[in-house]
């Protein structure tokens, strides 16, 4: 039932990275002691294991994974710059679902974790979770050369900030109408605050290929193109799994956004509208991959399951 071209391939391709990132984190996360620290709290990484270990689609560590793949570049380095992306993300998922934000109770079919464990452990696991990200990144296992993980710190630092995914988090929160500052969000403020929260990490994940791998600026701008387009389709998409999608299937709730005053796309434009939009950036995206010819094909898929999905 998916449009998805080569369906199999792209969901065996998916599920290998899911495996091995799942790996290569309950790993790093089960080292007793690192260089340079003085104790790890118990509590605090199960905390960060209930948070990043046994559930998600993994596809940032998938788009890092297929971006650097074009380049050549060994899959043991792509795997690390993948698994130091989903730290940020699962840290992102951790405090947007807190009380204070989102207020969710279930997240990856589990409780979340301030649910599983307290507020406090909650904040300070994804702390810790954006902390080890940029430690991760740090390592000479991602990188030989100290120049590319200097680039790849700085660019999730970017995107992870004040002008990226935290930035957009806070737009997120005033177009809910919270802060007296300003009440509504049109259109393109709307997808200007998709792209930072949910598009700046899904885009690095697409460029971060590019910068392992040494591209040519022409290759790093196609995939720099694919990647605004991919990150805007998803969160169009999770928007519309909020409308329409089953929360058995999802993993969290669902129909919250319209109710709690959420500024989204599919609020304003409407579902057709908004399903247009996806097909146009779905075909935007798949475009902007055509100076790689076939060797892409599984990131063109990763742009139809992006919208397709069902959770
Ligand atoms: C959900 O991201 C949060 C958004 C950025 C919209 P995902 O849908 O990628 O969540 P997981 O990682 O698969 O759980
Ligand atoms: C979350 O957007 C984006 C980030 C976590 C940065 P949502 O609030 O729509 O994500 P879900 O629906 O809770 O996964
Ligand atoms: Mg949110
Ligand atoms: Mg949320
Ligand atoms: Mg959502």
């Amino acid at each position: 039932m998916t449009k998805t071209p080569d369906y199999p391939r792209f969901a065996a391709a998916l599920e290998a990275v899911a495996r091995d990132v799942e790996r290569l984190l309950a790993e790093l996360l089960s080292d007793p002691l690192a260089e340079g620290e003085v104790s790890r709290p118990a509590r605090l990484v199960e905390a960060m294991c209930h948070a990043s270990l046994g559930g998600g689609k993994r596809l940032r560590p998938f788009l890092v994974v297929q971006s650097a793949e074009l380049f050549a570049v060994p899959r043991e380095r792509a795997l690390m710059a993948g698994a130091a992306l989903e730290c940020v993300h699962c840290y992102s998922l951790v405090h947007d679902d807190l009380p204070a934000m989102d207020n969710d109770d279930m997240r990856r079919g589990r409780p979340t974790v301030h649910k599983a464990f307290d507020e406090a452990t909650a904040i300070l696991a994804g702390d810790c979770l954006l902390t080890f990200a940029f430690d991760l990144l740090s390592r000479p296992q991602t990188h030989s050369d100290a120049s590319v993980r200097i680039a790849l710190v700085l660019a999730l630092s970017r995107a992870a900030g004040l002008g990226g995914m935290a930035g957009g988090q806070m737009f997120d929160l005033a177009a809910e109408g919270r802060f007296a500052e300003k009440l509504s969000f049109d259109e393109f403020e709307v997808a200007r605050l998709q792209s930072m929260k949910t598009g700046a990490l899904l885009h690095l994940a697409c460029i971060a290929g590019a910068l392992l791998g040494a591209a040519s600026p022409d290759a790093h701008a196609a995939l720099s193109q694919y990647g605004r387009a991919l990150g805007q389709a998803f969160q169009i998409a999770d928007d519309l799994l909020d409308v329409e999608g089953d929360p058995a299937l999802l993993g969290k709730s669902a129909r919250k956004d319209a109710p709690s005053g959420k500024a989204t796309l599919v609020g304003i434009l409407g579902i057709t509208e908004a399903r247009k939009r996806l097909g146009r950036l779905v075909a935007e995206a798949e475009t902007a991959l055509s100076p790689f010819g076939a060797k892409a094909d599984i990131l063109r898929a990763a742009a139809h399951f992006v919208a397709e999905r069902h959770n």
